[in-house]
């Protein structure tokens, strides 16, 4: 049995208020919790579901500051887009709430001045990387180097996207700011650590002693291996301007470190909660009796595993985590999901492209959850769940049940009659469903309890198909009213488990069996739905997805594929110039007047320009792309004032522009217009 706690508190990630939330997100935290909570609440538990943007950050300035307007313009575009989506997702937050709200600034400033009062914080100063042009010290993203451990050479300060190693600044091998892209140089700064060291001792017992066996082995093991490596005072302190300013006299152009602010924005909302509902924020944080679980990503197991709970240890007021259920990554047709490559399934799309379809989605990403290893979303799979489970097993039985009752009923449910063997077997099989699915969800296993629903219509299913009521009708019209009496029960039964995975389709199939709306307890009632009832007018459940709407997702991916694919061909911009420097260059329009090879060469042709200043010969290696007589007459734009070389024997009077692509490939850069020969190109 599981623990009996009176009330729960759930948290999922606090996203980053600085793009769309995807699939990724979607499957490794949101979906999860979402059904955590909603089968909490339907088990008459208490419950407070929290979620909220995360909107401080350096990314989030760096984007503002690439698109010149304020980090507050960034944030609050995409917290509202957030916002909006996970609602028509149908995620059942009790509050979403933003870190750049006025009562999360108290809320962590308070929790700070708590920790410093108490001298729980080490103060230390020493060098960081400073860019004297903008006058900011470049913490974490703000510099890029070369990354010491594999010579990836835009690696940032605070980690390398190449080989994943978490860095400091000085590590970077040719640091340059990513602001000004200076060489930065080093000065003194003061910051505010928060000594994990002295904390090592309480976690091993806390965790490694006391969670060994409820946690994941994924997250109990990353959450070791940090422990055995030694843990290190970490500074909870930016030099920055945007994020919660550090409430001391002595901390102009500090703020906390984002990831001190935010997990604290799990409490804030809280306190936005109660400020909304009238209702005590308190005991959901506060009262050993709640239970405190958070459902992240894995890439944040450190900071809810770690960091968090040894400032929460350090607060001393709060309850700390029960379980933190981290999901590993989820890739997209065999690649990593990345926002900066657009390699993603965008929610906000998915609901436009496919309205409607919410649970389809939430059904693929929970089969297909990486609950215990990275896993793979394609569209095929999408398409292949949807069709061949959800339509034809889930689908299909309700369907050819509430048909069969309409047609052969009325739409009234029949009574049990007599009770074969066949319907005690699938009756007492039923009876199982609700506990073998809670057990999977007390235990965080979603899949695994998914799996178990689709079972449950299996036998459905298998129990219709068997018996065949489209026969026996002919014969025996009393067994089919037991027959479909069972299919209902079962169907009735789907309508009450599927609710936290199915929102949508729950609902859906509740009013078509017109039925309240039920509880947890409800299921494994072999009588949950009474003869004499009469059923709503049936409706599909599920469509059919056809081939031309995977089709269509699948080549919107595979043109971003190109997209990325040019642009990482595209050579990078070289090293400035000043405009003095390019008005020395003269280059003027022209006309090719003759062209021949250059013998015993492949690439070089010898071409006469009137460049109208003069005649000229050029020598330009063009020769694989293009034949000399098929050129007489092309316009082109000549580089006059090259100083002359010579290229096998010829002096060579300039150079003509071309383009060339990442293959070689040239193409002649000249006026589209006929154009004066010597017009000057600027
Ligand atoms: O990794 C992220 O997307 C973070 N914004 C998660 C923050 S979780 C919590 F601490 F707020
Ligand atoms: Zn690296």
């Amino acid at each position: 049995m599981p623990e009996k706690f009176k009330r729960y508190t759930i948290t999922s990630a606090l996203p980053y208020a600085n793009g769309p939330i995807h699939i990724g997100h979607l499957a490794g935290v949101y979906v999860p919790a979402d059904i955590y909570a909603r089968y909490l609440r339907m088990k008459g538990e208490d419950v407070l579901f929290i979620g909220g943007s995360d909107e401080h950050g350096v990314p989030i300035t760096i984007k503002a500051r690439a698109e010149g307007v304020s980090p507050q313009v960034i944030v609050d575009r995409y917290h509202e887009q957030i916002k909006k989506s996970f609602e028509d997702f149908g995620i059942s937050f009790d509050v979403y709430s933003r870190t750049s709200a006025q009562v999360h600034h108290k809320t962590a400033s308070d929790f700070f001045l708590k920790l410093y009062g108490e001298n729980k914080f080490i103060e230390k100063t020493n060098q960081q990387y400073y860019d004297e042009e903008t006058k900011h010290f470049l913490a974490d993203r703000y510099i890029t180097g070369t990354c010491p451990h594999c010579g990836y050479e835009k690696a940032y300060g605070d980690q390398c996207e190449n080989c994943g190693t978490s860095l400091s600044p000085l590590e970077l091998i040719n640091p340059k700011s990513a602001l000004s892209g200076n060489v930065p140089v080093l000065k003194e700064t003061k910051h505010w650590y928060l000594p994990l060291d002295q904390y090592e001792e309480w976690l091993k017992e806390w965790i490694l002693e006391g969670h060994k066996n409820d946690w994941k082995t994924n997250v109990y093991g990353q959450v070791k291996s940090w422990i055995d490596h030694g843990l290190k005072p970490r500074a909870v302190t930016r030099d920055l301007d945007w994020g919660v300013h550090v409430p001391l006299k002595d901390a102009e152009g500090k703020v906390l470190y984002v990831w001190f602010d935010a997990p604290i924005g799990y409490i804030s909302a809280a306190k936005e909660w109660s400020e909304k509902t009238g209702k005590d924020w308190e005991p959901y944080w506060k009262d050993k009796e709640s239970k405190l679980v958070h459902f992240i990503g894995k890439d944040n197991i450190v900071f809810h595993c770690i960091i968090f709970p040894a400032m929460l240890k350090a607060e001393g007021d709060f309850i700390l985590p029960d379980n933190v259920p981290a999901n590993e990554f989820l890739n997209l047709e065999n690649d990593k999901i990345s926002t900066s490559r657009n390699w993603a399934v965008w929610l906000h799309e998915y609901l436009e492209d496919f309205p409607g379809k919410q649970d389809v989605l939430r059904y693929v990403l929970t089969a297909n959850a990486p609950e215990t290893k990275d896993n793979d979303f394609t569209w095929k799979d999408f398409q292949a769940r949807n069709n061949n489970e959800l339509l034809a097993i889930f689908g299909n039985l309700v369907n050819r049940t509430l048909v069969l009752t309409e047609k052969y009923f009325d739409g009234i449910v029949p009574p049990v009659t007599e009770l074969d063997e066949e319907a005690k077997a699938t009756l007492e099989a039923m009876k199982l469903f609700p506990g073998k699915i809670a057990q999977s969800l007390d235990r965080y296993r979603f899949r695994e309890a998914l799996s178990e629903l689709m079972n449950l219509a299996r036998l459905g299913n298998k129990y219709l198909t068997d018996s065949e009521p489209w026969k026996v009708i002919k014969t025996d019209e009393d067994k089919v009213k037991t027959i479909l009496n069972v299919s209902l029960q079962i169907v009735a039964n789907l309508a009450v488990l599927s609710e936290p995975f199915l929102p949508f389709t729950a609902t859906k199939l509740q009013k078509m069996l017109g039925m309240e709306k039920p509880v947890w307890a409800d299921a494994g009632n072999t009588e949950l739905i009474k003869p004499g009832h009469k059923l709503n007018k049936p409706e599909l459940l599920f469509e059919r997805i056809e081939d031309k709407e995977v089709e269509a997702q699948v080549q919107r991916l595979l043109d971003t594929k190109k997209e990325n694919e040019q642009a990482v061909s595209a050579k990078p911009a070289k090293e400035e110039i000043t405009f003095d420097d390019f008005m020395k260059t003269d280059i003027r329009t022209g006309t090719i007047l003759e062209a021949e090879k250059v013998p015993k060469t492949k690439k070089l042709l010898k071409l006469k320009i009137d460049t109208g200043i003069d005649q000229r010969i050029v020598v330009s290696g063009i020769a694989e792309y293009y034949e000399p007589e098929k050129i007489i007459g092309q316009k082109v734009c000549i580089l006059v004032n090259l100083a002359p070389r010579k290229l096998r024997g010829i002096e060579s009077q300039g150079m003509i522009l071309m383009a060339e692509d990442a293959d070689g490939k040239l193409c002649f850069v000249a006026p589209t217009e006929d154009f004066m020969d010597g017009s000057e190109v600027k």
